[in-house]
């Protein structure tokens, strides 16, 4: 399939699956095709389109993406974090680490969605809600953890509302009324952690021992300007901008990671071969560090090929065309949705061979030189983090934390499973595994943990 035109109730959209008409829309037609569709989840969930993830084409995406570029997601600013990400990983084996003593099986999506989310709300929170240096009580962290879930349930469901106005007046499974739901929920949490910014904030005022380099993120937007010479950003603003990172950060670098452990594990092989990189790279008198990372190019190709099968947004976010265009040769009109289909993408047989078969070697540079690139390429084979305006502004961070989990899992232990792994997925904005990975997890002789 080139490009399929579908309607949706009231709504013309396309889809596609081929790599040269993707080339054509994220890269030579970028300009005309980077809105985004003014949903009902995008109104109940990210504060009336006032996000950056889910913003139409227009000034204020672009002032939020600014702020995002410039203040946040720099290169300087991720740095800052490093000792924080570093400590995370230590938890993160001490947590299997305790479970493998004792001949326990590690429910890895459960310590894999700790660590995301540990390393993603120390960041921007300040805040860390799981494992033994938690600050908040389990009922907080068991809210947090629902809510966002839920959120995020409710960002990847396809509502028939927005394709049939009539199906708002019915509302028969509730949907539109549990987004309003958890838009107070939600609301209400933000609320109390800019409350708590805030104090903080005038508790040190005299205090400069706070720089730059130790704000987390809320502290680095409630210092920055507003819009129109106001002195500071508007409240909403900082929430739809916080919201959005949890959301864009925390389910997409767990479920990578829960992939890739499910592949490498079904194939013992594979497992060697990372090990046998890790122990020629890193060692076995320390433990894998984020400078390590860029040199792991076999580790590189596992993460690409657990992208090229399990992307994480099976059809990114959807994006809407600003203008009449031709794609391909047929008229678009103004308002089409568009639907990338990365999934279709990476089980593509013009593009792959045996598509069902998870085979990194696939992705090793054909003359064994260079770094191994985990995002797209010119040829826009795989597409883990999209390209051109829309393009995934938390892809450095993104690739740091999957890689550093897996090469220090990799590292410490060996992986076996008591059963047949299963790769059955659920539809979403993300694509999990329909049940989580269960695994052993056995100390390697020269782990340096315990
Ligand atoms: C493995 C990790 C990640 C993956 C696979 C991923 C993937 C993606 C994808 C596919 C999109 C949609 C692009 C499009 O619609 O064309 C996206 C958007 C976005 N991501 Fe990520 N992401 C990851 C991590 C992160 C992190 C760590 C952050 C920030 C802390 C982040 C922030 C965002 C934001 C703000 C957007 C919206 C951009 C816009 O609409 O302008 N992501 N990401």
């Amino acid at each position: 399939m080139e490009m399929a035109k579908i309607r949706l109730g009231n709504v013309d959209a396309i889809t596609t699956n081929d790599p040269d008409t993707i080339r054509e829309i994220l890269f030579r037609q970028d300009d005309v095709f980077s809105s985004r569709p003014k949903t009902l989840a995008a109104v109940h969930l990210a504060y009336g389109c006032g996000d950056v993830a889910l913003a139409p084409m227009g000034p204020h995406w672009k002032r939020m993406r600014r702020i995002c570029m410039e203040h946040l997601l720099t290169t300087k600013r991720l740095e800052s974090f490093t000792a924080q990400r570093a400590e995370e990983s230590c938890y993160l084996i001490a947590d299997v680490y305790k479970r493998a003593e004792c001949g326990k099986l590690v429910n890895l999506r459960e310590v894999l969605g700790a660590f995301s989310m540990n390393n993603v709300t120390r960041m921007l929170l300040g805040k860390q809600f799981f494992g033994p240096g938690s600050v908040v009580g389990p009922k907080e962290a068991q809210e947090f953890m629902h809510i966002t879930h839920k959120l995020f349930r409710l960002l990847g469901v396809i509502y028939l509302g927005d394709y049939l106005p009539f199906w708002r007046w019915v509302d028969p499974y509730g949907c539109e009324k549990e987004m309003k739901d958890v838009e107070k929920r939600v609301d209400k949490f933000h609320t109390k952690i800019m409350d708590e910014h805030r104090r903080a904030k005038r508790e040190r005022e005299d205090n400069t021992k706070n720089n730059n380099g130790e704000m987390d993120f809320v502290d680095v937007l409630l210092s920055l300007p507003g819009e129109n010479g106001k002195e500071h950003m508007d409240d909403v603003e900082i929430k739809a901008l916080i919201q959005d990172m949890i959301a864009a950060a925390t389910d997409t670098s767990a479920v990578t990671n829960e992939w890739a452990m499910a592949e490498v594990i079904k194939q013992p092989r594979v497992m060697r071969k990372i090990q046998e990189e890790l122990d020629s790279i890193v060692g076995s008198k320390r433990m894998v560090d984020e400078s390590d990372l860029v040199h792991l190019n076999y580790l590189r190709c596992v993460v690409r090929e657990t992208f090229r099968m399990h992307p994480v947004g099976p059809f990114l976010i959807p994006h809407e065309f600003v203008r009449p265009t031709t794609v391909n040769g047929y008229y678009i009109p103004a308002k089409t949705r568009v639907f990338i289909n990365t999934h279709g993408l990476g089980r593509n047989t013009k593009i792959w061979d045996d598509t069902d078969e998870f085979r990194p070697e696939r992705h090793w540079p054909v003359d064994g030189s260079g770094r191994v690139e985990i995002s797209h390429g010119a040829d826009y084979k795989i597409l883990p983090f999209s390209a051109g305006k829309r393009k995934c502004p938390g892809a450095p961070l993104g690739v740091t934390m999957v890689l550093m989990a897996l090469a220090r899992l990799f590292h410490c232990f060996d992986w076996t499973s008591p059963e047949n792994i299963d790769t059955l997925e659920v539809y979403g904005m993300t694509m999990p595994k329909a049940k989580p990975l269960w695994a052993l997890a056995k100390p390697r002789s020269h782990s340096t943990v315990g």
